[in-house]
């Protein structure tokens, strides 16, 4: 296992925001409809059955607000994975969570005014909520046991900042539900913030996040881009490719576009968080220096600060002085502000491409990350060979650039682009192959050089 050194700061103060830890709890991990779990009810809490996790009331450091949350039970720095009335505090010791006879789970103040509900579609007779190990909260019959049980809600599907093991992100397709990850507002506040994130289906399907920050009547502008599956990882976050701590996992089929991770060693803790400045964070919880370690976030460097630093077809290296190129056979489009270092007028095509000829050839980057798939179509069909993908783009007059879809074992699969490309940026280490097509002009002139 590699972990990266770090500065210890945030991850501390993020784990001090529960002030008042639960005390023990009663030790039983479901509530019936005839139970209900009360504030003033002296620390009384849900563990989970192997004592993973805890659900109780519990209040960030530095704000009397009490909310009903998730905790890891075993860590000795309290960090709430999940909370319940994101938006509507409780303001006094006065609140309890009660599970009703249709199932329905319900945070209400002292005069019954409900601050939060779930919504289950369906109804359930004789309901049990319970804590389950992994830390879902599900709502099931309690007739089913819990290995068999289809859930009639569970707060995996309604995600606070906290991706664990087993939790999905991304889209039921026959629903059209959407899991998305959102950040705290503040360290005081759980209200979403600024930040979320989730599949973007546009395209080949990439993980993205977004901003509303600075935007107009908060509307989401894309911040960061983790790029499309490549069948070891996300394009844009070539570390994946070398964990060995995880099993990594996405479906994209006709029932649903959804990443999610186990542990393979169930005896480490981790996750993945969105934090409220928009910062993207794989850590894992080390007991002895107690602490959570980042074992990678982003942004690392200048190339994803923003998205396309360097514009249409333009290339960011964040190891270079110069930052910003254009990919082979471009020129920069606005060659004064280029040198004044703003990439963001990026690059234009030096020969226009020559399809009905059929002179155009493809030049090699290596070691990329992919440029933006949503104007990119993918075939994950394993039988589809690199030559044939190469074919289809020669084929069609309006693609620019093709790769590989899955580059696992010997790579199959093909993604094709139509128009500029942007957002691409260079690998240290990692990354992957990208053939941008260009007229035979320009392909002699990178031969030469
Ligand atoms: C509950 O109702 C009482 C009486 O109207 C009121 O004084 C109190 O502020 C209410 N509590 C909350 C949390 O709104
Ligand atoms: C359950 O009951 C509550 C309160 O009466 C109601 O608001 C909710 O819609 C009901 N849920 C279902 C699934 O019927
Ligand atoms: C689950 O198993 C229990 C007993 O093992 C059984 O009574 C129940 O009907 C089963 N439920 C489903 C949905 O299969
Ligand atoms: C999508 O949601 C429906 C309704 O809740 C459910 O029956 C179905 O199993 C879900 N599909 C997947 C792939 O989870
Ligand atoms: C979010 O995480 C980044 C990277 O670790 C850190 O620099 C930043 O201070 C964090 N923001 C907050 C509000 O904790
Ligand atoms: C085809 O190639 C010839 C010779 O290079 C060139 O003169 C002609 O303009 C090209 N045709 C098209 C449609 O680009
Ligand atoms: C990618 O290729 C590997 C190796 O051939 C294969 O096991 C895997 O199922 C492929 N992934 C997808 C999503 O098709
Ligand atoms: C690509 O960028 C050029 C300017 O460099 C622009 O003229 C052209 O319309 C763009 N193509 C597409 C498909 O957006």
């Amino acid at each position: 296992m590699r972990l990266l050194t770090s500065t210890l700061t945030p991850t501390i103060l993020l784990c001090l925001l529960i002030t008042t830890l639960p005390r023990p709890s009663i030790g039983d991990d479901t509530l019936t409809s005839a139970q209900s779990l009360d504030d003033d009810d002296d620390g009384k809490t849900l563990i989970s059955a192997g004592g993973s996790f805890a659900l109780g009331f519990f209040s960030p450091t530095g704000t009397d607000n009490r909310y009903v949350g998730i905790w890891y039970n075993k860590i000795s720095v309290c960090t709430a994975v999940w909370v319940a009335n994101r938006l509507r505090p409780l303001t006094n010791r006065h609140g309890s969570l009660k599970l009703l006879a249709n199932g329905t789970l319900e945070v209400t103040d002292e005069n019954s005014t409900v601050l939060w509900s779930s919504t289950s579609s369906a109804a359930v007779r004789n309901p049990v909520a319970q804590l389950l190990d992994d830390g879902n909260l599900v709502v099931r019959s309690a007739a089913d046991d819990e290995s068999n049980a289809s859930f009639a809600w569970q707060s995996f599907d309604y995600p606070t900042d906290s991706l664990l093991p087993g939790m999905k992100v991304g889209w039921n397709l026959t629903t059209g539900f959407n899991r998305q990850l959102s950040s705290w507002t503040s360290t005081i506040d759980p209200a979403p913030g600024d930040f979320t994130l989730g599949i973007d289906l546009e395209g080949d399907p990439q993980l993205l996040e977004w901003s509303s920050f600075s935007s107009e009547q908060g509307t989401k502008q894309p911040k960061w881009r983790g790029g499309p599956w490549n069948g070891l990882g996300f394009s844009g976050i070539p570390q994946m490719q070398s964990y060995n701590m995880f099993s990594l996992r996405f479906t994209a089929d006709d029932q649903e576009v959804v990443y999610w991770f186990e542990m393979l060693d169930p005896t480490f803790v981790s996750r993945l968080v969105v934090n409220q400045s928009g910062a993207l964070r794989r850590v894992v919880w080390v007991e002895n220096d107690r602490l959570w370690n980042p074992i990678w976030e982003s942004p690392v460097d200048w190339c994803d600060d923003e998205i396309s630093p360097c514009g249409q077809n333009g290339v960011c290296d964040a190891e270079s002085s110069l930052r910003c190129a254009c990919v082979t056979g471009f020129r920069p489009a606005n060659p004064t502000s280029w040198n004044l270092r703003d990439g963001t007028d990026g690059c234009a095509r030096k020969t226009a491409l020559d399809c009905k000829n059929g002179t155009d050839g493809f030049f090699l980057l290596r070691g990329v990350k992919l440029p933006d798939t949503s104007r990119s179509t993918v075939d994950w069909s394993t039988t589809v060979s690199a030559g044939q993908c190469r074919a289809r783009c020669l084929g069609d007059c309006s693609c620019t650039a093709y790769a590989q879809a899955n580059i696992s074992g010997r790579g199959s699969g093909c993604i094709t682009w139509t128009g500029n490309l942007t957002d691409l940026r260079l690998y240290g280490n990692g990354g992957q192959e990208l053939y941008v097509r260009l007229a035979a002009a320009d392909l002699r002139e990178c031969s030469l050089a």
